[in-house]
């Protein structure tokens, strides 16, 4: 798994990750001459610039303060960015827009670089080198081409906003900062990402989408940093994604990583069971729902929802990014500490990954069985787009009793997560034990286990995790 050898690589790249990269000094567009010390403009900015850019020189911050000073308070930028590390490090407005004569002579969009241009990684690349190499390793680079796909295509649907809203990173600061949907899509920048999101700006979250580039937020780090973080990455307030709220009210929740990793409209409700059959209510994106204990059929017993991981300093960041490691990878030997050493993490991690997967491959057996014995078909037991997927004709879904639309609730829910059991050890367990109290209740039978190791069991379970994916992907966005 690519995960394991780059949480290798990382765990041995020295901690001068905030030590910056010199690199080579650009030739065209004005280049400064005198940095302060900080590392120069590189080729690969200067070609971000526009036409109108390119012969203009460098006039310093002062002189755009007398535009963007603050004096209007839709404009406070100056000021603002006065008040950060940029700022007393020297790193002034035209090191990430470029210089701006042309414009200070004639303001206009054109001849300063700026937004949805200004938000490649390439312009903090030019000082944060280690940072953005790390960021070039993780998932968020990339881009999961359909859902982005749809807004190209079909730009006005709202089914596209849903979508990019998550899996643009541009397309998510307009709707943080601009309350913006793809419906608005007179709109200039919007257009531009509806049209380049796929060739330009190919990124799941960008540097941007989780700094201010000009201002303190507030938002600190699990040990009190201030590094501009549009949203706070520790929150145990769960009314957001309470069961049962939208998909698209999921898209406000404020939390620096569960705005987008969340279940996305997930409802354990009976009613819902019984009116949503198509396909599993929760997106492949429940990490958080998964870490609070919330979004899956509890049954009636107690639930222990609120685990030692949930309240870990930092929530995802404290596993996710030791030393802000922007691979966003696991690491056992700093993300787990002080609470377990390397080698007992990993411990147990393998062996909560193993139970937990033992115990889905056991409850679909048991879904599997009933199916065939009272439905004609070991399919039969699951939602109807993946059966059709199989190429069968799904059964009337009255004839399938609710106990088994609690059981595949939860059974999803577990592995769309996708860590099985390693968030929220206990939460995971108590969703197959209530699955199973459901099966008991229609004496499903225990068929004996099948021979297969972890990784069997783990590959058989992640193909189904994908013809999830593919379902949604093919179905219009039901909520
Ligand atoms: C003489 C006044 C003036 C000065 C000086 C000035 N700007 Fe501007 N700037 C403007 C105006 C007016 C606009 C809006 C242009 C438009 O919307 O067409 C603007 C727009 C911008 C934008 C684009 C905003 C957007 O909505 O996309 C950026 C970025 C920007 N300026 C940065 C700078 C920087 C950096 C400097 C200093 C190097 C600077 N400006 C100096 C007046 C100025
Ligand atoms: C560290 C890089 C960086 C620095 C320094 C910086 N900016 Fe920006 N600025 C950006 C990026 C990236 C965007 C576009 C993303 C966004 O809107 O947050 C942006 C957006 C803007 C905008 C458009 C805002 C809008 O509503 O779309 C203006 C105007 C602007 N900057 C002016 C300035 C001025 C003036 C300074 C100096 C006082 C400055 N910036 C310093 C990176 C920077
Ligand atoms: C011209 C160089 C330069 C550019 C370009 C640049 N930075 Fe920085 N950045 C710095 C320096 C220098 C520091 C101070 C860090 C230090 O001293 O180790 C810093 C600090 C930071 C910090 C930590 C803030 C803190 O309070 O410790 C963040 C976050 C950050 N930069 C994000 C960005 C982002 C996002 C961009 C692109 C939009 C960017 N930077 C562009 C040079 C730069
Ligand atoms: C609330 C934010 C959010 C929204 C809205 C959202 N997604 Fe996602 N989606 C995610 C996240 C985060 C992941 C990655 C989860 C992971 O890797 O565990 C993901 C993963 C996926 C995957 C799995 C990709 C793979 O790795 O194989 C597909 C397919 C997908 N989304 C499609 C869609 C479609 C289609 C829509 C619109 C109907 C949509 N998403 C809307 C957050 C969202
Ligand atoms: C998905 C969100 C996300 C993205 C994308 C992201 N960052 Fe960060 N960044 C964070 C968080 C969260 C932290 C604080 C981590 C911690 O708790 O230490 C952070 C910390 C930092 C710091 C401070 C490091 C320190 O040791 O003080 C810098 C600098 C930084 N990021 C720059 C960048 C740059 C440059 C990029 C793009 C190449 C980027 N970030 C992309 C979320 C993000
Ligand atoms: C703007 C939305 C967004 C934000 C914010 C975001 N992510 Fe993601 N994340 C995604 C998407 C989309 C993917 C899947 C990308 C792909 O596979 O193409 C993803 C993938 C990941 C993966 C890799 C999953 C895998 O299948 O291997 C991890 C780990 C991750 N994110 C952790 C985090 C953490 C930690 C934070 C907060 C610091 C965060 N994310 C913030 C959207 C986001
Ligand atoms: C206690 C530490 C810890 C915390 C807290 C944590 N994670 Fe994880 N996460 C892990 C581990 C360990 C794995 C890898 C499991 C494995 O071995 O596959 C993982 C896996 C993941 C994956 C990959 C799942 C996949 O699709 O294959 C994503 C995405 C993710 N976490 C996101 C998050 C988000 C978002 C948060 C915060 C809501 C979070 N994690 C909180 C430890 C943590
Ligand atoms: C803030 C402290 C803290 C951090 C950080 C933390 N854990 Fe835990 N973890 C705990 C506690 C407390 C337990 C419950 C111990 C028990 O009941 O025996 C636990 C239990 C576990 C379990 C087993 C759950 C079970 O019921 O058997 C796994 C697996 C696990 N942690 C993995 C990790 C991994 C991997 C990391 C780092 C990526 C991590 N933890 C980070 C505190 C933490």
């Amino acid at each position: 798994m690519r995960s394991r050898w780059l949480m290798t690589l990382f765990a041995s790249i020295p901690i001068i990750a905030a030590a910056l990269a010199l690199q080579s000094c650009g030739g065209v567009g004005g280049p400064q001459t005198d940095t302060g010390g900080l590392p120069s403009v590189t080729q690969q900015f200067l070609a971000l610039l526009g036409v109108d850019q390119k012969s203009a020189t460098y006039i310093g911050a002062d002189a755009c303060a007398g535009c963007h000073g603050g004096k209007s308070p839709d404009d406070p930028i100056y000021a603002h960015w006065k008040d950060t590390v940029h700022a007393e490090k020297g790193v002034t407005c035209e090191r990430c827009h470029g210089p701006g004569s042309a414009h200070q002579a004639a303001p206009s969009k054109e001849n300063i670089l700026t937004f949805p241009k200004a938000t490649s990684p390439i312009v903090c690349a030019q000082c944060h080198g280690p940072t953005h190499d790390q960021y070039n390793f993780s998932a968020h680079v990339k881009l999961i081409a359909s859902p982005v796909d749809s807004g190209v295509t079909n730009p006005g649907q709202s089914r596209s906003s849903a979508c990019m809203s998550c899996h643009s990173g541009l397309f998510r600061n307009m709707v943080n900062d601009k309350g913006k949907v793809l419906a608005d899509l007179q709109d200039d920048e919007i257009r531009w990402i509806a049209e380049n999101t796929l060739t330009s700006a190919p990124h799941s979250a960008t540097c941007v989408t989780c700094h201010n580039p000009h201002s303190k937020t507030g938002n600190l780090t699990d040990d009190g940093k201030e590094v501009m973080l549009r949203k706070k990455n520790f929150n145990t307030d769960t009314t957001d994604v309470a069961p049962g709220t939208t998909a698209q009210q999921f898209t406000n929740f404020d939390h620096g990583c569960a705005q987008c990793h969340n279940g996305r409209g997930t409802n354990p409700a009976d009613s819902r069971l019984q009116a949503s059959t198509s396909r599993p209510s929760m997106h492949d994106s429940n990490q958080y729902n998964m870490l609070m204990g919330f979004g899956g059929v509890e049954g009636s017993g107690p639930v222990q929802r609120n685990t030692a991981h949930a309240n870990a300093p930092g929530q995802c960041t404290k596993c996710h990014m030791p030393d802000s490691r922007h691979s966003f990878t696991v690491s056992f030997d700093k993300g787990c500490a002080p609470c377990h050493t390397a080698a007992d993490a990993a411990a147990r991690t393998g062996q909560v990954k193993s139970e937990v997967l033992g115990l889905l491959t056991s409850l679909r057996g048991r879904m599997e069985a009933w199916a065939a014995a009272n439905l004609g078909d070991a399919d039969f037991w699951d939602y109807t787009s993946l059966i059709q997927a199989e190429g069968k004709t799904p059964p009337n879904q009255a004839n399938v009793p609710i106990e088994i639309k609690r059981a595949r609730h939860n059974y999803y829910f577990i592995i769309r997560s996708g860590d099985y059991g390693v968030h929220n050890a206990p939460y995971a367990k108590h969703l197959v034990t209530v699955a199973n109290t459901n099966l008991d209740a229609l004496n499903a039978p225990r068929p004996a286990a099948p021979k297969m190791s972890a990784e069997q069991q783990l590959r058989v379970i992640e193909e189904h995790r994908k013809k999830a994916n593919q379902a949604e992907m093919n179905l219009p966005e039901d909520n």
